[in-house]
């Protein structure tokens, strides 16, 4: 079993592949026990601080369940209701929780912040995303891929499509170099990770083998594509006036059915960490559409609710893998 007793969860580059592939291991175990109705609760009696800065709802949710499944206790901090990010430094913060808290899990803009928690808690801390890294997030994806594919991870390609240079894109670009994937980033060269991101992620793949591939032309980075992903166009936090450039950027971007045909497999799955606009029919969406005219954005409604689309099998394992990083730091 993977014993990573004490340790943080960060982001993805904190982990050798074998850490990173014993969480997915322990997470499919855990679901298969819940399902089965034979979960053993080994997290009885601790208690963990959830803290939000950014909204959420299945970071939240995994959190909460995955601790209640296991037996142990949540309480949930948020900018509104507590001195973090205000009156209080991330210093202080982390070491008040660190003396009544078993973990702390945060989500916020700054890596530098939850990397400061970590300094001082004292306890394992957990990045439930950051404007840098999303690593909660890889592991529900990675266990998803696993489900739907016969394949050895290592002989698995992904296409990410759109915005590279945030989370998701700089996660699944790091974490399929990691795990010796062959993964494409696929969007407009002003929209590629960052050059000490692609940097690690290219001596990650020196020693696992991977295949590493950023490009501007869709048909070439979707090739052979067991998975095509994407996220928002515009992440929490970012202001709301570049949805403009965004949408004009990133428009071809769009996953398609076109885009899907385009791999040459039939049997391609769609991945999106969520929300994901689909249909603009939110209270967001009503906006965008209402000065743009476009009815949906980085997924088109026919990919999302296709048989392709694998995305709330993927929601669910937020859960499981989330419960697998407490039980293996805590367990
Ligand atoms: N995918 C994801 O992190 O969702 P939430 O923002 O709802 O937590
Ligand atoms: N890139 C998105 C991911 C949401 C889960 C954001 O940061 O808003």
């Amino acid at each position: 079993a993977t014993d990573l007793t004490g340790r943080h969860f960060l982001k993805e580059l904190d982990f050798t592949a074998e850490e990173f592939r014993g969480l997915i291991d322990l997470a499919a175990e855990l679901k298969a026990a819940k399902r089965a109705g034979s979960e053993v609760q080994r997290l009885r009696g601790r208690n963990i601080a959830l803290i939000f800065e950014k909204s959420s709802t299945r970071t939240r949710c995994a959190f909460e369940v995955a601790a209640a499944d296991q037996g142990a206790s949540t309480t949930y901090l948020d900018a509104a209701g507590s001195h973090i990010g205000k009156k209080e430094s991330a210093k202080d913060t982390a070491r008040v929780l660190g003396r009544m808290f078993d973990a702390i899990e945060f989500r916020g803009d700054a890596q530098a912040t939850v990397e400061e928690l970590a300094d001082h808690a004292g306890v394992p801390v957990y990045n439930g995303l950051t404007d840098d890294w999303h690593p909660t997030q890889m592991l529900a994806d990675v266990l998803t891929m696993t489900e739907h594919t016969d394949k050895p991870l290592e002989a698995v390609a992904f296409a990410y499509l759109g915005d590279g240079r945030y989370n998701m894109g700089n996660s699944y670009l790091v974490t399929g170099a990691l795990l010796g994937m062959d993964v494409r980033i696929v969007a407009p060269r002003a929209y590629w990770p960052a050059d000490d991101v692609v940097a690690r992620a290219r001596e990650l793949a020196v020693a696992s083998g991977a295949r590493v591939t950023l490009t501007e032309d869709i048909a070439e980075g979707v090739r052979g594509a067991d998975f095509v992903a994407t996220d928002v166009w515009v992440s929490m936090g970012e202001p709301a006036h570049v949805w403009d450039e965004r949408i004009s950027a990133l428009a071809p971007y769009a996953v398609t059915m076109d885009v899907l045909r385009a791999t040459g497999n039939p049997r391609v799955r769609f991945l999106h960490c969520l929300p994901a606009f689909h249909d603009l029919g939110t209270a967001v969406g009503r906006e965008i559409h209402e000065r743009h005219g476009l009815t949906e954005l980085e997924v088109t409604d026919e990919v999302f609710e296709s048989e392709h689309s694998v995305v709330f099998d993927e929601a669910e394992n937020r859960m499981h893998t989330i419960k697998a990083v407490m039980v293996a730091t805590l367990g």
